[in-house]
């Protein structure tokens, strides 16, 4: 892995923070979000081990970005991988496995890794197939760039002149290979000229809203608030939020969804004060074999990102520590999902499966 100073200069149309330099022998490249804001540093990832840390330390995160890094990193995994075919598929198989289990609650990453391998499903030769695994990864990052600007343009109808929106965790370019999910429809909004403002919250314990959101939002210039995560209920009394937007990690077949740990808080106190509240998803980030959000696997993070902060303790060592990273809300409490096929409202399994399916124009 290789570092390399980057410019402070903004992140280009629909692209940049992670990108593939290269023909089939180049290199996946990503900004590095733990150093965020302080500095902007591209990391130069070669093997299927260096896109996996990264992914676990959350150099790159987001549901969209870890499935962009793990179709490369699965392109890392078997570009040098023997020619016999069991072989190939041994390797295959490991460096599938290695990709999945980085961050197991995002659907993403898994849904990269079977459009990948599918790709490959036609192909008799193991040189076939490799091609097919390089085109497929190149295609699902181009792809990402499209659907945030497709969930964009149907998200922006939600959002009125004046508005502020409310959002949790970091949703934006640094997200996704494109401009993002939730804060997608604010940059739209705001490139069609409407006056709204943003409330981050903070997102303890990695501080993906202070860091990241603000970040973002500060050098598009979009009016934006930071907030403790515990501000949240007295920003909505006071009438200061008119609707929250998120993204989600994992959306069950009934709506219930799985996102930065606080959004089942943020999704509580949107509904006792009759806030609406929406999620801004691709398609790849829902899992129709999931009933309800009850089976959503979530990740447990290590104790010191709670004890912790900035690399000094805040707590005694050897507190008990309990360190979910995502938490589940259930459908009841959203007011719609907007995707990039169409927006789901009201939110049920019927409304869900019909968009999720729907075949494109
Ligand atoms: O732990 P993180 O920072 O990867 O969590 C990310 C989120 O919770 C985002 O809200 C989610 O991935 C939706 S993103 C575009």
């Amino acid at each position: 892995m290789q570092q390399e100073q980057g410019q402070s200069g903004g992140k280009p149309a629909g692209s940049g923070w992670i990108r593939w330099v290269g023909g089939d022998d180049g290199r996946l490249e990503l900004l590095d979000q733990t150093k965020l804001p302080s500095e902007t540093v591209m990391l130069r990832l070669e093997d299927l081990e260096a896109v996996r840390a990264a992914i676990r330390r959350l150099s790159v995160r987001g549901a969209p970005a870890i499935g962009v890094a793990a179709a490369f990193g699965l392109w890392l995994g078997i570009r040098g991988a023997p020619s016999s075919p069991s072989d190939f598929a041994t390797a295959l198989e490991a460096a599938k496995g290695r990709l999945a289990s980085a961050r197991p609650t995002a659907a993403n990453p898994v849904w990269a890794l079977e459009r990948v391998e599918a790709a490959m499903a036609g192909h008799a030769s193991v040189a076939d197939k490799k091609a097919a695994a390089f085109k497929a990864a190149v295609e699902i990052l181009q792809d990402d760039i499209d659907t945030c600007q497709k969930m964009a343009d149907v998200g922006v109808s939600l959002i009125r002149n004046g508005e502020r929106i409310l959002t949790y965790c970091n949703t934006g370019g640094l997200a996704a290979a494109g401009i993002g999910t939730a804060l997608a429809v604010v940059f739209e909004a705001r490139r069609r000229g409407l006056n709204i403002e943003v409330v981050s919250c903070e997102t303890r314990p990695l501080l993906q809203g202070a860091r990241l959101t603000m970040w973002e939002l500060m050098q598009a210039r979009v009016p934006a608030t930071l907030i403790c995560d515990n501000t949240a209920a007295t920003v909505m009394k006071l009438k200061k939020v008119d609707r929250v937007l998120v993204g989600a990690d994992r959306i069950a077949r009934n709506g219930d969804f799985a996102n930065k740990i606080g959004t089942y808080g943020v999704a509580l106190l949107a509904k006792a004060h009759g806030i609406p509240f929406h999620v801004v998803a691709p398609r790849s980030t829902f899992d129709l074999s999931l009933e309800s959000g009850n089976g959503i696997p979530i990740e447990e993070r290590e104790a010191s990102e709670i004890t912790d902060i900035g690399g000094k303790a805040v707590a005694p060592a050897g507190a008990r520590v309990f360190a979910p990273a995502f938490d589940v809300t259930p459908a009841e409490l959203v007011t719609s999902i907007v995707t990039e096929a169409g927006m789901i409202s009201p939110v049920n399994e019927s409304a869900v499966v019909n968009v999720v399916r729907r075949q494109p124009e």
